[in-house]
């Protein structure tokens, strides 16, 4: 697809950045696609960390992990991620990953909300390793969606304003409001 959309788009620029055995987090694991490539990224001396809210997430996105045979590289925590801190130590993590929203096919009332999102970016920045990447995917495609990427950006941009580089891809011209990514390095 092109332009490649901005959930395969980060995974080309995190596949060039993370080293084997890196530790690194998925935010926001989902059905599990970024779990598993991080989890290949990392190879069989790195970790991924991988939070959810979600049964059904937590549940599909292990089962992805383990029919790839990663079990032992990934550790899988139903939690909200603003807790990222509980697991990993401060500049430890080469990478932290997020894909905002719901879980596709099910309840879209579980979706991220700003409040909490801003507090795991707070989390993640301090679990950032110098050289280390955050990454955000951002849906401003419906009105929630909108504000949280809103804010998220104000966010990127007072990152920018200590030094960090951040930069914000996405599709122009199109119907609604196009999916887009933020990355900030830190
Ligand atoms: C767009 S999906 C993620 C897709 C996933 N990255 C993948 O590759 O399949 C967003 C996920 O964020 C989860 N989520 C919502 N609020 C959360 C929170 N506070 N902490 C962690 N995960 C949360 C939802 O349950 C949902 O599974």
């Amino acid at each position: 697809m092109f332009p490649p959309r901005p959930t395969a788009l980060v995974q080309r620029m995190l596949g060039e950045i993370i080293r084997e055995g890196d530790l690194v987090i998925d935010a926001t694991a989902g059905n599990g696609h970024d779990t598993l490539f991080l989890a290949v990224c990392v190879g069989a001396s790195g970790r991924v960390l991988a939070f959810d809210v979600q049964d059904a997430a937590i549940v599909a996105a292990r089962e992805k992990i383990t029919a790839a045979g990663f079990a032992q590289r990934v550790e899988f925590f139903q939690k909200s991620h603003e807790r990222m801190g509980e697991h990993a130590e401060n500049d430890s993590a080469a990478v932290v990953m997020f894909n905002l929203g719901y879980l596709p096919g099910e309840d879209h009332e579980l979706t991220t909300q700003t409040e909490t999102t801003l507090s795991a970016l707070e989390a993640a920045a301090m679990i950032l390793k110098a050289g280390g990447v955050l990454s955000v995917v951002c849906y401003p495609g419906h009105p929630a969606g909108a504000l949280e990427a809103e804010a998220v950006e104000a966010w990127m941009t007072a990152r920018a304003g200590e030094g960090w580089r951040v930069a914000r891809y996405g599709a122009i011209g199109t119907r609604r409001p196009a999916p887009y990514l933020l990355v900030a390095g830190r």
